[in-house]
Formats: C-alpha cells, sequence, structure tokens
C-alpha cells in the first residue's frame, strides 16, 4: 500500500478561455478534453490522461489536488485510515470526471480537499515507450514535463504534516521550525519516488493554494522559462533564483486568475531513509530564496 505520487490538480479560474489559452501556449500544456464546463490537459511527458483540470468560477482557487496509489485494494486501506483520522471522506464514482475511475475524496486538517485514485486512462507519452527521442517535436512554451507538486497554506502544519506521514505514509523531506524548535511552521513532502517533494505546507491561512509547480530539467531551462514569461507579459513573482530548501532552481509567476504557477528544477534526490533537513524560521529567507535571503511580501501574502 503506497502513495506513488501527486497526480492532478483541479484549479478554478475567472476566465475559462483565457485560462485555457495561457495554460496551452505559455504554460505549455495539451488541452486532452473537456467535459461539464472543464477543460483537461496533461504535459508532453506525462503518461496519464490528464494531470490538470480547470473551470471557471468568480473566484480563483485551488478545488483539490489528487494522489495516485497503487490499486483498488489501497483506496480501501487508505479510506479506513483516513476515517480513523477522523477527516470527513467520501466516495466518487467513476466516470465523475473525464477519464477517471473510482476515488476517495476527504478534507485536510487544513481544510484542502484531497483525493486519492488508482483508475485513469492511460493515454502514452508524447515520446511514446519504444524507442523513444528524447523530447517530442512541436512543443510550445515552457513544455514542462509534469505537474511536479503543490504547495499549500494551512493554520496547523503539525498535525497536516502527521496526516501525510501516520496516515498516507509519506516522508519529510525538509521542515521549517520555529527557532525554539517548539513548532512546525513548514513541511515538504514526499511519496517514495524519489522527488524532494510532492507537495508542501506553509504556516497561512487554511484552504489556500500557495503555488502550483511544473518541473522542467535544468537551470537553463527555468532561465528560458523566464524568457518565454517576459514575451508573454505575464506577472512574475519572483526572477529565476535558487531554493536553499530542497536545493530547486525557480521563478514564481501568476496564471491570468492570479493562480501562482512555479516552474521548478532539480532538487535532490530523496528516499524512504532520507534524513528531514530542518531550517529554523530566523532563516527561512534563505531556505526559500538562497541569493536573496529575504521573502518578498507578496510571496508571504499572495494566496488563492
Ligand atoms: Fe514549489
Amino acid at each position: 500500500m503506497a502513495v506513488m505520487r501527486i497526480g492532478r490538480a483541479e484549479l478554478r479560474v475567472l476566465d475559462l478561455e483565457e485560462s485555457v489559452k495561457y495554460y496551452t501556449e505559455v504554460i505549455g500544456l495539451d488541452e486532452v478534453g473537456r467535459s461539464d464546463g472543464k477543460v483537461y490537459f496533461k504535459a508532453w511527458d506525462e503518461f496519464d490522461h490528464h494531470s490538470l483540470i480547470l473551470q471557471e468560477a468568480d473566484s480563483p482557487r485551488l478545488d483539490h489536488l489528487a494522489f495516485k496509489v497503487e490499486n483498488e485494494e489501497d483506496l480501501s486501506k487508505f479510506e479506513k485510515k483516513i476515517e480513523q483520522f477522523e477527516c470527513t471522506l467520501k466516495r466518487i464514482s467513476k466516470r465523475t470526471r473525464l477519464a477517471e475511475g473510482e476515488a476517495i475524496r476527504f478534507e485536510l486538517p487544513t481544510g484542502h480537499h484531497v483525493e486519492l485514485y488508482y483508475d485513469i486512462l492511460r493515454v502514452g507519452s508524447k515520446t511514446g515507450s519504444l524507442n523513444p527521442p528524447p523530447w517530442p517535436d512541436g512543443l510550445r512554451g515552457i513544455a514542462p514535463h509534469r505537474l511536479d507538486h503543490l504547495a499549500l497554506t494551512g493554520e496547523d502544519i503539525n498535525t497536516v504534516t502527521r496526516f501525510f506521514t501516520e496516515v498516507l505514509g509519506m516522508f519529510v523531506s525538509e521542515q521549517i521550525t520555529t527557532v525554539d524548535g517548539e513548532e512546525m511552521v513548514g513541511s515538504f513532502i514526499f511519496a517514495s519516488n524519489g522527488k524532494p517533494h510532492d507537495v508542501a505546507f506553509i504556516k497561512g491561512p487554511d484552504k489556500k493554494l500557495h503555488h502550483a509547480a511544473f518541473y522542467v530539467d535544468n537551470w537553463y531551462d527555468v532561465l528560458k522559462a523566464a524568457d518565454i514569461l517576459s514575451k508573454n507579459n505575464v506577472s512574475f513573482d519572483v526572477t529565476p533564483t535558487r531554493h536553499g530548501i530542497t536545493r530547486g532552481q525557480t521563478t514564481y509567476f501568476f496564471d491570468p486568475s492570479g493562480n501562482r504557477n512555479e516552474a521548478f528544477a532539480s532538487g535532490y534526490i530523496t528516499y524512504p531513509d532520507f534524513p528531514t533537513v530542518t531550517w529554523t524560521e530566523d532563516k527561512i529567507g534563505q531556505g526559500i530564496f538562497y541569493h536573496r535571503r529575504e521573502l518578498t511580501e507578496s510571496f508571504a501574502k499572495a494566496l488563492t
């Protein structure tokens, strides 16, 4: 029984067609379907049907994020453990959304909605699985490999982190604590897949999205992503820099509705026995922006 990885995010956006244009032409995802007012996208290197869903609403926000588990039995096993943690939970029936099978949906202690699923149509990546080239022809925009991770905010980071480790069997790569070490104010959580994080939590208001990140290969690709963003007059939050936490390279920017996106590259490899790295709150600036060494006001406050 294991959570394999983050698999999708569903966002609410203000103007659907403007957002579709941004996520296809600037981010460079492929639109793969439309149904019931929702638009589905995948990145070129992903092999499942979709990883991002958009729907129009009055305000931008995260509807849910979802993690892929291995099989049907996992859903029942996790269902019991989640209910024991006293989270509200329900079953989502097959074909509630395009190309998806059954899922379980529950509310985290931070109020975010999360789903676990195993059944989704496998359509294959754009390079295929037989003698593939390193990348396909016809890429547009930033053209990330995949949806990489989501960062969320919440009041009680200790409890939500305990949920991910004790209930979902995931691991903490890094944590931010108060200087006295008494309270956790940030945590970076990975499934058993070698990534530095699949989801992160930062202390702040419950139910909010901090950012959704897409993976590119390296520092040059982050720079090139920033070139593409500027060329398209996309609003930046943070121009390219290095994270202390995860050692990744990054640039942050906003989608047309104000949902923050990130182009994230590199970062180290993790294992289930990876020793958790701790940053104290007085060094949070360096942890998040290794060169600037301080948080910007917009980075701390702009949430959807
Ligand atoms: Fe991130």
